[in-house]
């Protein structure tokens, strides 16, 4: 993305050494309490943390009264009504603990002068290695097997699974996710083949950069690694899944809107579509990162995906091992130093 390279020069004046600093903290799960703590300790300016379960929205931004800064995650809200909200409660820089700012309106922050900083960058192999996880899983049928042999059901009928070495996988969108991916599933023998419009030059070893209508005719597993974007809203619809081979496999662990889910129950009620599995959901907000296992599922495409057994969803789980938390909260401390002493910031988002 071209964002990644580029180094803004923050407009915030600098916040002297003695204000004390304050950041609302939304969707705040424990784990994300734990490690930004500790990070703010190492840090050493220190910030004054608070921290809200709930997420970030043009009615909860009021929580962020008395605070310079919010930090938010890829559920949160960030259109204009929500940004002047927080402007008006005083708010002057947002810090997403995310790579991905498709949740951001960029020209109103950037209108109200707001410092927006990402994570850009933390350990993509754990993406990949959950994008592994997901299609070596779904492959050997592993979730439905620990269940019958929990029961005391040893039959093998419908666990057949197909090697992976020599199967043929589709990487879209090869930077820094789709490029561990694609080692790994090198490392397993698959051949790789990759479609980015700007493909990154270490693909070049471990596979081929072919258009996509060629990569989904040619793929085995299509695995999805591109940014959330307007040229990427629903890339995989109707038209996308009938050019792809009987019987293969979708995976999405990039962002669920890169995914048309009406489109891909279509294909896996006429079994043209092998199976699907997806770390991200397109109405992924109000079900995600809650305990909801009380509660009825209004969501009728959720509830009719959980119907398949050759579906396979976690939720938003990615990310989620103690390495990448820890980079995530010393990068996003990291950018909160950065504000706070006026200085440019090389994960600034506009
Ligand atoms: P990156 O910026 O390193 O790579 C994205 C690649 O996608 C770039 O090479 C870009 O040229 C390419 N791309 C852009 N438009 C494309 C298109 N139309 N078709 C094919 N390729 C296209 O980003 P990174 O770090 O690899 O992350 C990828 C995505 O993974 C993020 O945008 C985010 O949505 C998702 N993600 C998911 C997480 C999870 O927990 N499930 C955690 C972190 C990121």
């Amino acid at each position: 993305m071209p964002t990644n390279a580029l180094t803004v020069r923050a407009t915030m004046t600098a916040v002297s050494a003695s204000t004390p600093l304050q950041m609302a903290v939304f969707s705040a799960r424990p784990y994300d309490r734990q490690f930004l703590d500790q990070a703010n300790q190492q840090a050493g300016l220190p910030a004054r943390l608070l921290y809200y379960d709930v997420a970030l929205d043009e009615h909860t931004a009021a929580l962020a009264e008395g605070c310079q800064l919010v930090c938010v995650f890829v559920n949160d809200r960030l259109d204009a009504p929500s940004l002047r909200a927080l402007h008006g409660h005083g708010v002057r820089a947002v810090l997403l603990r995310c790579a991905g700012y498709n949740n951001v309106d960029l020209a109103e922050a950037a209108r109200l002068g707001l410092f927006v900083a990402r994570v850009p960058a933390y350990s993509p192999e754990a993406v990949a290695e959950h994008t592994l996880a997901l299609i070596m899983t779904l492959n050997r049928h592993t979730h439905r097997a620990y269940n019958r042999v929990r029961e005391g059901n040893f039959m093998l009928d419908g666990l057949i699974g197909r090697t992976l070495h020599g199967r043929t996988v589709g990487v879209i969108g090869t930077g820094r996710i789709g490029l561990a991916t694609a080692r790994i599933l090198r490392g397993l023998g698959c051949t790789v083949l990759g479609h980015d419009p700007a493909p990154s030059a270490a693909f070049a070893a471990l596979g081929d950069v072919v258009p996509l209508s060629e990569l989904l005719q040619r793929s085995d597993i299509v695995s999805l690694h591109c940014p959330l974007s307007e040229q990427t809203t629903h890339l995989i619809d109707d038209a996308a899944l009938a050019l792809m081979k009987p019987g293969a496999m979708l995976v999405n662990t990039s962002r669920g809107a890169l995914v048309d889910t009406e489109a891909v129950i279509g294909a896996l009620k006429s079994r043209r579509l092998g199976s699907l599995a997806i770390d991200v959901y397109e109405q992924e907000g109000p079900l995600f990162f809650q305990d909801r296992s009380g509660q009825i599922i209004d969501d009728e495409l959720f509830a009719r995906l959980m119907t398949f057994p050759n579906v396979l969803v976690t939720g938003h789980q990615g990310f989620l091992t103690g390495e990448a938390l820890e980079e995530i909260a010393a990068i996003t401390l990291a950018n909160l130093g950065d504000f706070a002493a006026g200085r440019a910031c090389a994960n600034a988002v506009g």
